[in-house]
C-alpha cells in the first residue's frame, strides 16, 4: 500500500488520491464482492465496482444492461470486506443521461452504499452532468478514450488517440471533466502519446487501463489480472496469475478424492 496509508491504515478519501498525482503512482483495481475487497484490501488505494462484473460475474456480451439494482447490491458486498481503499461506485448505462436522472441515482447511491464517489464515461458533452453532481457533493471520476458503454453506439471496442486530432478531442474532454469538478480520471484504451498529453493538460490525476505508462495510475479488471475470464484476453491485460487453472486443478483433486472414497478422512470427520 502507498506511502500515504501504509504505517496509518487510514481510509483513503477523495484527497489522498488527488495529492498523489505526480508523487505516487495510483493502484485500483475492480471487486465485486466482500470475498475479494477482503483480500484487496491492504493493497490498492482504490477500488472499482466496475459494470464490467455484468460481463464476468453475469456473463453478458457487454456492460448495458447492468442496473443501479445489481450495482448496489455488488458495492454493498464491497464494502462490507474494505474498509481502507476509496470505494468507487461505476454508474451503469442509462443511469446518468440527464442532470436530474444522474443526481437522483447519484444520490440513492450515497444513501444505500457506503461508496465514496462514482464514476461516469463520457467529455465534453457529459460536463454538465459531472458538475451538477460535484455541486451536489458527490465525488466524481471521469472516464474517456474507449468507453465500454458506447460498445454497440460505436459498434465495437475502438483504440483512441490515434491522431493529432482526436489526441486534442481527448485533452478538451479532459479539461472539461477536471472543470467540472472531477477528482480523478479514468483514461481507456488510447495510444500511449494521447495518455501522456492528457495526463500533461489536467491537475488532476489520470489513471490508465490500457493506456500505456505515462499516466498517473493503472487499473485493471481483477478476473482479467488473475486469469479468471478466458473468454477472452485484451492486450493490455497481464495476466499476475493462472486462476482458472489453480481452481480446474484444485477441483479436480476433489473429484478424484470424492470418487476414490479419500475424502472426507479421519482427519475431517466428526
Ligand atoms: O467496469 C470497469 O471495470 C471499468 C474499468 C475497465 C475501468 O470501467
Amino acid at each position: 500500500m502507498s506511502i500515504h496509508t501504509q504505517k496509518t491504515k487510514k481510509k483513503v478519501t477523495v484527497s489522498t488520491i488527488r495529492g498523489m498525482k505526480s508523487v505516487e503512482p495510483i493502484t485500483m483495481v475492480t471487486a465485486y464482492d466482500t470475498l475479494f475487497s477482503k483480500l484487496f484490501n491492504d493493497s490498492v488505494e482504490i477500488i472499482l465496482v466496475g459494470d464490467s462484473l455484468n460481463m464476468s460475474f453475469s456473463g453478458k456480451q457487454d456492460t448495458l444492461s447492468a442496473n443501479m439494482e445489481l450495482m448496489i447490491y455488488h458495492t454493498r458486498a464491497v464494502c462490507n470486506g474494505a474498509d481502507t481503499p476509496l470505494i468507487v461506485f461505476d454508474m451503469p448505462f442509462g443511469s446518468y443521461t440527464t442532470k436530474d436522472r444522474a443526481l437522483k441515482n447519484a444520490t440513492r447511491i450515497y444513501r444505500e452504499t457506503d461508496a465514496q464517489a462514482v464514476k461516469i464515461e463520457g467529455g465534453k458533452e457529459r460536463a454538465k452532468i459531472i458538475k451538477t453532481l460535484t455541486k451536489n457533493s458527490i465525488a466524481v471520476m471521469g472516464h474517456i478514450g474507449l468507453m465500454p458503454q458506447f460498445v454497440r453506439s460505436e459498434g465495437g471496442y475502438k483504440v483512441k488517440g490515434k491522431d493529432e486530432k482526436n489526441i486534442q478531442k481527448l485533452v478538451q474532454d479532459a479539461k472539461a471533466i477536471e472543470k467540472a469538478g472531477a477528482f480523478a480520471i479514468v483514461v481507456e484504451g488510447v495510444k500511449c502519446e494521447a495518455a501522456k498529453a492528457i495526463t500533461e493538460a489536467v491537475s488532476i490525476p489520470t489513471i490508465g487501463i490500457g493506456a500505456g505508462i505515462d499516466v498517473d495510475g493503472q487499473v485493471l479488471v481483477w478476473s482479467d489480472m488473475f486469469g479468471f475470464f478466458e473468454d477472452f484476453k485484451p492486450k493490455f491485460v497481464k495476466q499476475y496469475l493462472d486462476g482458472g487453472k489453480l481452481i480446474r486443478d484444485a477441483l479436480g483433486v476433489y473429484v478424484d478424492e470424492v470418487k476414490n472414497k479419500k475424502f472426507p478422512s479421519s482427519e475431517f470427520t466428526y
